[in-house]
C-alpha cells in the first residue's frame, strides 16, 4: 500500500501544538485545518490537469484547469468534519459525500449510523478524510462503502495514524493510498494511538469524555 508520511518541517510543527494537551478547541480546530491543507496538498500532486483558453491582457492563453469533476471528498463523521474545510481550500468545487461511524469503545468495532454519497461518486476518486487511523476498522469499512458504490480509486488523509491501523488497512485494501502527518508507535489498550492526540473528535468538537 503507498503510504506517505509527510515530513514537511510545517507539519512536525503544527503537529507539535496538537499534541500539546494544553491546546483548546479553537487553536487545535485551526491547526487541524492548517494540517489538512497541506496533506491534501500532497495527495492531490497527482490531479489531472487540463487546460482552458483564456483572453489575457496580450491575448489569448491556454492555462491549467484542474478537474475537481473527477473527485469526490469524504470526510467520516464526526472528527472528519474538523479536517474537511482545510482540504476544501484547494478543492472547494468537489462535492462531498459523508460518511458516520462510530467506534463502539468496548468492541472497537464502527457503528454505521448515517451515509450520504454524492449520487454521481461511481468512477471517481474519493479522499477520504479523518484526523485518525486507529485500528483501521473505521477507514475499512468506509472503504468498503466507497467501493460498492464504485469509486474507482481510493486516496486517504489522516493526520496520526496507528501502525496496526496502517497494517489491517493494507491487508484489506492494499491499493488505498495514504498520506499521513504521522506514523506513531501503537495502539493502547483501549484502541488509542501512542503518543496519538487523544480523542480527535473531542477535542474538535470540545466535548471531553
Ligand atoms: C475516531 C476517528 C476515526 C476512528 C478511528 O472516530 O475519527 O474515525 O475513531 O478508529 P479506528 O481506526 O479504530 O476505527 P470516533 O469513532 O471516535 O468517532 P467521532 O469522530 O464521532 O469522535
Ligand atoms: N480515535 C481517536 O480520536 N483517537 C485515537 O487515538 C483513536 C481513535
Amino acid at each position: 500500500m503507498k503510504t506517505v508520511e509527510v515530513r514537511h518541517p510545517l507539519v512536525a510543527h503544527k503537529l507539535g501544538l496538537l499534541r500539546d494537551a494544553a491546546t483548546g478547541p479553537a487553536l487545535f480546530r485551526q491547526v487541524v485545518g492548517e494540517i489538512a491543507t497541506l496533506l491534501a496538498y500532497e495527495a492531490t500532486a497527482d490531479l489531472a490537469l487540463g487546460t482552458r483558453r483564456i483572453d489575457t491582457w496580450a491575448g489569448p492563453l491556454d492555462v491549467g484547469r484542474c478537474d475537481q469533476d473527477a473527485i469526490t471528498l469524504v470526510p467520516i463523521l464526526r472528527a472528519g468534519l474538523g479536517f474537511l474545510p482545510g482540504v476544501q481550500v484547494l478543492l472547494p468545487s468537489a462535492p462531498v459525500s459523508v460518511i458516520g461511524l462510530r467506534r463502539d469503545e468496548e468492541t472497537l468495532q464502527p457503528q454505521a449510523y448515517y451515509q450520504r454519497l454524492y449520487r454521481d461518486i461511481a468512477g471517481r476518486t474519493a479522499l477520504l478524510i479523518d484526523p485518525m487511523l486507529a485500528t483501521g476498522g473505521s477507514a475499512i469499512a468506509a472503504i468498503d462503502t466507497l467501493k460498492a458504490a464504485g469509486c474507482a480509486r481510493v486516496k486517504a488523509i489522516f493526520l496520526v495514524s496507528a501502525p496496526e491501523g496502517l497494517r489491517a488497512l493494507e491487508a484489506a485494501h492494499p491499493d488505498t493510498e495514504v498520506w499521513t502527518a504521522a506514523i506513531d508507535d501503537r495502539l493502547n489498550d483501549h484502541g488509542y494511538i501512542l503518543p496519538g492526540l487523544g480523542d480527535a473528535g473531542d477535542r474538535i468538537f470540545g466535548t471531553p469524555a
